[in-house]
């Protein structure tokens, strides 16, 4: 639709279009009361204008009628921006649950990816078409933001905490990925590709590691999982000193002041850097903190190892 428009990017994502005609909405509306406001202040400068210098202005009685109607119908289109924006806002942000996870690390002054299929890829987001995507963000330094304008999405990428963004592409080629957050002096060459591809490409692309070795990743968060030491408390029983970690990705997790939570990336992030924060019932706050120590890229590899031990048989129940 928009080929022939050099105004808009291209369309290459299952919300692109919805995105566009909700702006083209807003644009159609915001123009429309412009003009109408304009108008009518030449208007009535024209036809109320002072024609001699003792005219006394003839007083003006309130009409009802009209205004009912221009409170009535501001509050219907604003209702209508309200409730359109809100559905496709949650669209936009709950990604789906078969989603194809990546994660992604943003520092000064590059975007890293990691499949989990183990390939790691810098500046350069290679995806299956026709598959949604969801990247799980986070930030070795200072508030990023991670921009793909083809696909209208866009989500900052802030210090201490994961965010995420997803997205369906449509059409496989080429597209722009930037930096829309500035963060110092190479921000503007922060920004690299998205590369959408047949799912049989990107599964060669994967070099096979797909079918060879579909947790390469959990491996890499294997290995920094022994090699931190993780593995000398976190047994696979709960008779250890520390939790066992079998099944816990997406499971309930007690805490000791008695609240529950559900145990995802942004809890196994925050346990793994500062686990004194939120301790689980019957266990002793004696895990060392591990930030400052281990990079984000690290947490994000161990965190896929622990996802990878949910299809584990369970010990403890
Ligand atoms: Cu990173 Cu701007």
């Amino acid at each position: 639709m928009w080929d022939n428009l050099p105004f808009f990017p291209e369309q290459a994502s299952t919300v692109a279009a919805e995105v566009d005609a909700l702006y083209l909405f807003l644009v159609g509306v915001s123009t429309f009361f412009s003009l109408l406001i304009f108008s009518l202040v030449f208007f009535f400068a024209i036809k109320y204008r002072r024609r001699s210098e003792d005219e006394l202005p003839r007083p003006i009685v309130g009409s009802v009628a009209l205004e009912t109607l221009w409170t009535v119908i501001p509050f219907l289109l604003a209702m209508i921006m309200f409730i359109w924006g809100t559905s496709l806002y949650f669209k936009n942000y709950r990604p789906p649950k078969h989603a194809l996870d990546i994660y992604v690390t943003g520092k000064q002054w590059m975007w890293k990816f990691q499949h989990m299929a183990g390939q790691r890829e810098i500046n350069q987001l290679h995806v299956p078409v026709g598959r949604p995507v969801k990247l799980t963000m986070a930030s070795e330094d200072v508030i990023h933001s991670l921009y793909i304008p083809a696909f209208r999405v866009k989500r900052d990428v802030v210090p201490g905490r994961y965010s995420t963004l997803w997205f369906e592409a449509t059409k496989t080629g080429t597209y722009h990925l930037f930096c829309a957050e500035y963060c110092g002096t190479q921000h503007s060459g922060m920004g690299g590709q998205v590369v959408v591809m047949e799912p049989a490409h990107y599964e060669e692309w994967l070099g096979g590691a797909a079918l060879a070795a579909p947790q390469a990743t959990a491996a890499m968060g294997e290995k920094l999982f022994l090699q931190y030491g993780c593995s000398t408390c976190h047994l696979p029983d709960d008779q250890s000193r520390a939790p066992s970690l079998q099944g816990l990705f997406g499971r309930d997790v007690h805490l000791q002041d008695a609240d529950d939570l559900v145990a995802d990336e942004g809890y196994i992030r925050e346990s793994i850097l500062n686990p004194q924060a939120r301790v689980v019932e019957g266990f002793f706050p004696i895990m060392p903190p591990y930030q400052g120590h281990i990079s984000e890229e690290e947490v994000l590899q161990i965190i896929a190892y622990i996802r990878s031990l949910r299809t584990s048989t369970r010990s403890n129940e």
